[in-house]
């Protein structure tokens, strides 16, 4: 391992943690440890680094108190936020709805949302703010597709909570006292306002769904399991409302940054963009995009995996020791944090040729194993991936059967590491509709 930078440079980890890493892998290379006082951080871009703390040793390491505390102390318990024997059968139980074959069962409903908000941007007068509106369609996706809840007119507001709620937890996490100065600046009332705002839309949820739910949903999984009737069940409606915001946090964010980059690349490599509407053209045709064209649309495809390459949303796996371990030459203590970050690992030259350019082609070949893990890795890997990238792919077939975009940002466009790896600025977009319905010229 390389001795880090110093410590007044290390202290610029805190403003863009990943981008940090990644500029800094020229000088340490893709193991060192920050010069902050009292507490040891590794910045981790290596693929065995990583295989070691999120799979061969993966119950040494556990969630960091670096973010995940907070997004705890601010979601309470969840599947994202809590470890340890609840935390497994929590997500065992949940995967049941995760399915690969649950996933296919969804798509139907994702062409149909898509449908009415790519038609809803193309009336808009002003260009879209992109990101924030795929967080809303996606909202409106998986409070349909796991909660069995359709109300149109709550997405905006929900998709706003969650934008703000994901400031706020990098917010509070990047210095020890941010949680209480919170208090001041309101922004701890302004969570407790949303939080209480979510709690009522769970009550309705779930009396929506005692009455009838879809079979296999995550809602009706998780109320197998609750019995209201009971002082103590295992599962009641504190737990369903966490679920609820760390489902739609983690689902919503993340894919709409994700289609963020995939458009922003694609405005940058028009002759890259070309290829994906020929295939589109070729493959779908002027016919309704079906859920098997999830799967049958190669190049989109390596335009997603490339795109989630040089952009992974979420680009911080976070860990800490728990005992004391032996990572090569590197002496773990309990309590010392990896900051793996899969941005800087998918940037690092050791493992890519020309890492910073956009080539989707490179995904003809399988990536060296852990060099290439948007989804993370281990027990913790994300539960939503088999309906991620279909619900991805399908949106990119829809949207360039029909539409075309012009982007207007202003040079250079920086990802800024949040709890996701947002753009610098909004991505503003105007959505214009092909000459003749249904074709791609
Ligand atoms: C492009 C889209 C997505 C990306 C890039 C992504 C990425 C990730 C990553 C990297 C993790 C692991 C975090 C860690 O190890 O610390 C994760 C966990 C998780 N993801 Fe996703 N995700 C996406 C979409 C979704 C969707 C659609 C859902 C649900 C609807 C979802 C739900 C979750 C949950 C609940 C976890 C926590 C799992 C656990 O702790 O066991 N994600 N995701």
């Amino acid at each position: 391992m390389n001795n880090g930078p110093s410590i007044l440079k290390s202290f610029k980890f805190v403003s863009n943690t990943s981008v940090f890493i990644e500029e800094n892998l020229c000088h340490y290379g893709g193991i060192f440890k920050l010069s902050i006082p009292f507490h040891s951080i590794y910045a981790i871009a290596n693929p065995d680094v990583l295989q070691h703390v999120l799979v061969r040793n993966e119950s040494n390491y556990i969630k960091s108190k670096i973010y995940w505390a907070q997004l705890r102390a601010v979601v309470g318990d969840a599947l994202g936020t809590y470890e340890g024997e609840d935390w497994v059968w929590m997500k065992k139980l949940q995967m049941k709805s995760y399915t690969k074959e649950q996933a296919q069962g969804n798509l139907d409903e994702v062409i149909r949302s898509n449908d009415i908000h790519f038609s809803e941007w193309n009336t808009l007068e002003k260009p879209v703010d992109l990101i924030h509106a795929f967080s809303k369609l996606n909202v409106a996706i998986l409070l349909k597709v796991l909660f069995g809840f359709e109300q149109s007119g709550l997405c905006e507001r929900i998709a706003q909570y969650i934008a703000e709620g994901e400031e706020t937890i990098s917010w509070r996490s990047t210095f020890p006292w941010r949680p209480y100065t919170g208090w001041l600046n309101g922004r701890n009332q302004r969570y407790k306002k949303s939080i209480q705002y979510i709690g009522k839309l769970t009550d309705e949820i779930i009396e929506n769904n005692l009455r009838e739910t879809k079979v296999g949903s995550l809602i009706e999984t998780l109320l197998s399991e609750s019995d209201f009737t009971k002082e103590k069940a295992r599962i009641d409606r504190d737990i369903i409302r966490n679920e609820l915001i760390i489902h739609l946090g983690a689902g919503t964010e993340t894919a709409a940054v994700g289609m963020g980059w995939v458009f922003y690349l694609l405005h940058k490599h028009p002759q890259i963009k070309k290829q994906l509407e020929d295939e589109i053209r070729e493959i779908v045709g002027n016919d309704p995009v079906r859920p098997e064209h999830a799967y049958q649309l190669p190049f989109t495809d390596l335009v997603l995996k490339e795109a989630l390459r040089l952009y992974p949303p979420s680009h911080g796996l976070v860990r800490d020791a728990v005992e004391k371990d032996q990572i090569g030459n590197l002496e773990v203590k309990p309590g010392d944090t990896f900051f793996i970050s899969s941005y800087a690992l998918h940037r690092n030259p050791e493992f890519w040729d020309r890492p910073n350019d956009f080539i989707p082609e490179r995904f003809a070949n399988e990536p060296q194993k852990y060099t290439y893990v948007p989804f993370g890795a281990g027990k913790h890997t994300c539960i939503g991936r088999y309906l991620a990238r279909p619900m991805m792919i399908l949106a990119l077939a829809q949207f360039f059967q029909k539409y075309d975009f012009e982007m207007s940002v202003s040079e250079p466009v920086i990802p800024v590491s949040m709890a996701t790896l947002k753009p610098n600025q909004p991505l503003y977009t105007r959505v214009v509709k092909r000459v003749r319905k249904n074709e791609i010229h």
